[in-house]
């Protein structure tokens, strides 16, 4: 098997939830990080929240944010944590192969994406590895390969995990992987029941008391951010043609009226 020894510098593409917080236990882990993204506003509330967190110890000064991948061109590793979405996606592919030479590998946060798929659009199918952090948070991350993965990726992929202090958990390729494939379409039922008049803190109440969920699915919501999860269930949807993934009107009304969850500072609740 591949190993990788070279001391890990990570350029993420993409300072939202995801992003930002990857970037957050890599420099906690003494990591550097470049964070990189083309709203100023995310990146300015990502670099706070991140400054917040290291407090006066060592870790912010090895964050780096910035609205060019050039700035990141140092890196042994990139992590694309752009928006779900083939346009997204693929420009950040593109930005990413014009700053970094073929064999660096690249990390896809995808939910929902199969890995072969995203691997076309980067144009760097053996460099193309997936690393789908749960959210709720968790102490495993699934690590997916597509048909024409190289084992260095792979090697990469799963070195970066164990150096966030994570567990690897290799699994195979399908739309949504294993995680998104079960956790959205609950998400999803539990905003269905919303709209049939259930109160989201009953519903989640039900999931933790009486099945032993640690956040509720629509607390889950809130963390994970409306838009991402429609765009995510859409594209579950899109592969699968399962009606349990096409996204429940409550949560496509909440996405209209801006009730993103955490990040808009409501959702299924209040945060203020
Ligand atoms: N939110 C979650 O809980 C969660 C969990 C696991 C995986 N993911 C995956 O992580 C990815 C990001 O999701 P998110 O929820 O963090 O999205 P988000 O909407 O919070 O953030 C995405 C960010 O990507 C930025 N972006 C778009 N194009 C870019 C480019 N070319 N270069 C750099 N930045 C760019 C956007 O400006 C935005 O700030 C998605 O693929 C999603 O499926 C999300």
């Amino acid at each position: 098997m591949d190993t990788v020894t070279q001391p890990l510098r990570l350029t993420i593409l993409g300072a939202g939830a995801t992003g930002a917080g990857l970037a957050r236990v890599a420099v906690h882990r003494g990591i550097p990080v470049v964070l990189v993204d083309p709203g100023r506003r995310v990146l300015e509330r990502a670099a706070a929240a991140i400054a917040e967190a290291a407090g006066a110890g060592p870790a912010r000064r090895l964050l780096r944010v910035t609205g060019s991948v050039a700035d990141g061109g140092d890196a042994t590793m990139v992590v694309e944590a752009v928006t779900e979405s083939a346009v997204a996606k693929t420009r950040a592919f593109a930005q990413a192969c014009a700053v970094f030479a073929a064999g660096t590998p690249l990390a896809s946060c995808s939910s929902a994406i199969p890995i072969e798929e995203l691997a076309d659009w980067s144009g760097r199918p053996p460099d193309l590895v997936g690393t789908h952090f749960p959210n709720p948070a968790c102490d495993g991350v699934e690590v997916t390969r597509g048909r024409r993965t190289s084992e260095h990726a792979v090697a990469s992929a799963r070195a970066l995990v164990l150096a966030l202090g994570l567990r690897p958990v290799l699994i195979g390729e399908q739309p949504g992987f294993v995680g998104a494939r079960l956790q959205y379409p609950l998400i999803n039922a539990a905003a269905g029941l919303v709209g049939r008049g259930a109160r989201a803190a009953s519903v989640d109440a039900v999931m933790g008391s009486c099945y032993g969920h640690t956040v509720g699915p629509l607390r889950a919501a809130d963390l994970i951010g409306i838009d991402t999860l429609v765009l995510t269930l859409d594209e579950l949807y899109t592969r699968t043609g399962d009606e349990s993934c096409r996204p429940s009107p409550v949560l496509l009304d909440m996405l209209q009226d801006g009730a993103l969850g955490r990040k808009a500072g409501r959702g299924f609740y209040q945060y203020c």
